[in-house]
């Protein structure tokens, strides 16, 4: 008769002890003892938000009823350009020339052009490449595919009037 332990590598289980006897061959007699449940009090942690942004896009022209259309989103803070959300959102980002000669977002056009109304905290400063474009142009302007919208702690409202150079 043999004996064997085998102890396994869950630290809740029990050794097996497997008996093997030569009287029967063919059979293998296992049994494990169990051991009392363990149970550990833990202090509940509240669940973990991801901080994310809400964003309204103000259409370029007003509607039969003469009011601006919204389109709304979200995003997580941090993750993404101004320009992806809209893009991934469908919502038209380039006037007529922009539409056929932009840069695709590696900011070299300066058409992908937008107002934030409100929110301006919530996104990154202005870089280099908008300080170039926008040199002249109101300070609430942005240029899409420069903006990151959030910081990945911070949350918010954006508000973003689309096409801002159509509205006079
Ligand atoms: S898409 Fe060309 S500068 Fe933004």
């Amino acid at each position: 008769m043999a004996f064997a332990v085998n102890f396994s590598p869950s630290p809740l289980r029990s050794p097996e002890i497997t008996i093997c006897s030569n009287n029967f061959p063919k059979s293998i007699i296992s049994f494990t003892r169990k051991r009392p449940m363990l149970s550990f009090a833990t202090t509940e942690e509240p669940p973990t938000t991801t901080p994310e942004i809400e964003l309204e896009f103000i259409g370029p022209k007003p509607d039969g009823d003469g009011k601006y259309p919204v389109d709304k989103a979200s995003a997580v803070s941090g993750e993404k350009l101004l320009r992806t959300i809209m893009a991934d959102n469908k919502l038209e980002l380039y006037g007529t020339y922009g539409k056929v000669m932009n840069c695709g977002g590696g900011g070299s056009c300066g058409t992908c052009i937008v107002e934030v109304v409100e929110g301006k905290d919530l996104l990154n400063e202005r870089t280099n490449t908008e300080l170039k474009y926008l040199k002249k142009k109101p300070e609430a302007w942005r240029l899409a595919c420069q903006t990151i919208v959030g910081n990945k702690e911070n949350s918010g409202k954006v508000v973003v009037q689309r096409l801002p150079q159509w509205k006079k």
